[in-house]
C-alpha cells in the first residue's frame, strides 16, 4: 500500500540513487504521453506527484526515457506475471528497487503468497520506507563484497526467487556487477529467474556522448561504470545459468530504431548497445 504524507525529496540525493526519478517519471507520465502502450501506474502517478526535484521537468519532457522506461517495464511486468503465476508462494527480490511500484500495480498478480524484498542504498531505502511502509527493505551497497550473499542466504533455501535489477546493474562497477552474479549463481534455489537490463561496455565508454544525447541521465550527473557486451557468454563463466531471452527489449522496437539497432548491433559483433534479458537458474 501507498503511504504519501509529505513531499518526497530528491533534491539531496547523490547522482546515482536520483536515477529513481527517471523509471518513476516515465511510469508515471504513462497514461499521457503514451496511451497506446495500454500501460498506466496510479502509485507512480501519485508519488511524482509528490516529488520535490529539479530534473522532473526535463526527465517528464524527455520522451524517448519515458517511452522506454514503460517498455522496459512491461517486459519486466511480464516476467513476474508469469513467475509469480508458476511459482505461487515464492520470493521476488528486487535489487535497486528505487520507488518501483511494480508490488502494488500487478495487484492480485503480486498478493498470491509471494514474499516481496527491496534492496538499495541507505537515503533511497528511508524514502522508500516512507512511501511503502510496509516493505521488506534491505540496505545495503550491491557493489559490496559478500552484501547479496547474505541477502540470499537469508532468503528460504528451497523457494525459486525471481530476481529483479532494472536499471541498476550499469551503475555497478565491473567488479561489483560480477560479485552480484557471482552470488545469484551460488545461492539461487534450481528454478529461480533473473531478469534485467543491461548496456554494452561501448556505451559505457561513450557515456559523455550518452549524456549528451540523453538529457534523463544527464541531469542527474550520473553515469554509467559496467556492461554487459553478451548474454550468452554469462553461462560460460557461471553454468547453472540458461539463458530464456536475450533480447526482450530489443525485439519490441519498431521503425527507425529498429534499422538503427541492426546497424548498431553490426558494429558491436552482433550484440544489442541495450536490452533486457532473463536468465533460468538450473
Ligand atoms: C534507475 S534506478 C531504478 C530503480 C528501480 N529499479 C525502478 O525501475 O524504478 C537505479 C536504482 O538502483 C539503485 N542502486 C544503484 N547502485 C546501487 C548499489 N550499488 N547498491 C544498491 N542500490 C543501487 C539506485 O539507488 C536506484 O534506486
Amino acid at each position: 500500500m501507498v503511504s504519501l504524507p509529505r513531499p518526497i525529496e530528491l533534491d539531496g540525493l547523490d547522482p546515482i540513487p536520483s536515477t529513481l526519478a527517471i523509471p518513476l517519471i516515465g511510469r508515471a507520465e504513462a497514461r499521457r504521453a503514451f496511451p497506446s502502450l495500454g500501460f498506466e501506474d496510479a502509485a507512480a502517478e501519485a508519488i511524482a506527484a509528490r516529488l520535490v526535484y529539479e530534473g522532473a521537468p526535463t526527465m517528464r519532457g524527455h520522451r524517448a526515457a519515458v517511452h522506454g522506461s514503460i517498455v522496459r517495464t512491461q517486459i519486466v511486468d511480464e516476467a513476474a506475471r508469469a513467475f509469480l503465476s508458476a511459482h505461487p508462494g515464492c520470493t521476488v527480490l528486487t535489487l535497486g528497487a528505487g520507488l518501483c511500484t511494480r508490488r502494488a500495480r500487478l495487484g492480485a498478480a503480486a498478493a498470491s503468497g509471494s514474499r516481496w524484498i527491496d534492496v538499495d542504498l541507505p537515503a533511497v531505502a528511508a524514502l522508500r520506507r516512507g512511501v511503502f511502509p510496509e516493505a521488506v527493505l534491505v540496505t545495503g551497497d550491491l557493489a559490496a563484497a559478500g552484501f547479496v550473499d547474505r541477502v540470499l542466504g537469508a532468503l528460504p533455501p528451497e523457494q525459486p526467487c525471481l530476481v529483479i535489477a532494472e536499471g541498476v546493474l550499469m551503475f555497478l562497477d565491473p567488479a561489483g556487477a560480477d560479485r552480484v552474479f557471482e552470488a545469484l549463481h551460488a545461492r539461487l534455489p534450481a528454478g529461480s529467474a533473473i531478469v534485467f537490463d543491461r548496456t554494452h561496455p561501448a556505451v559505457v565508454r561513450t557515456r559523455r556522448l550518452v549524456a549528451a544525447v540523453y538529457p534523463s541521465i544527464r541531469v542527474t550527473g550520473a553515469t554509467y561504470h559496467s556492461g554487459i557486451a553478451r548474454i550468452d557468454d554469462l553461462p560460460l563463466r557461471w553454468p547453472r545459468f540458461r539463458v530464456r531471452a536475450a533480447d526482450l527489449y530489443s525485439r519490441r522496437y519498431t521503425g527507425f530504431m529498429r534499422f538503427a539497432n541492426r546497424l548498431l548491433s553490426a558494429l558491436l559483433g552482433g550484440n544489442t548497445f541495450y536490452d533486457v534479458a532473463l536468465l533460468e537458474v538450473t
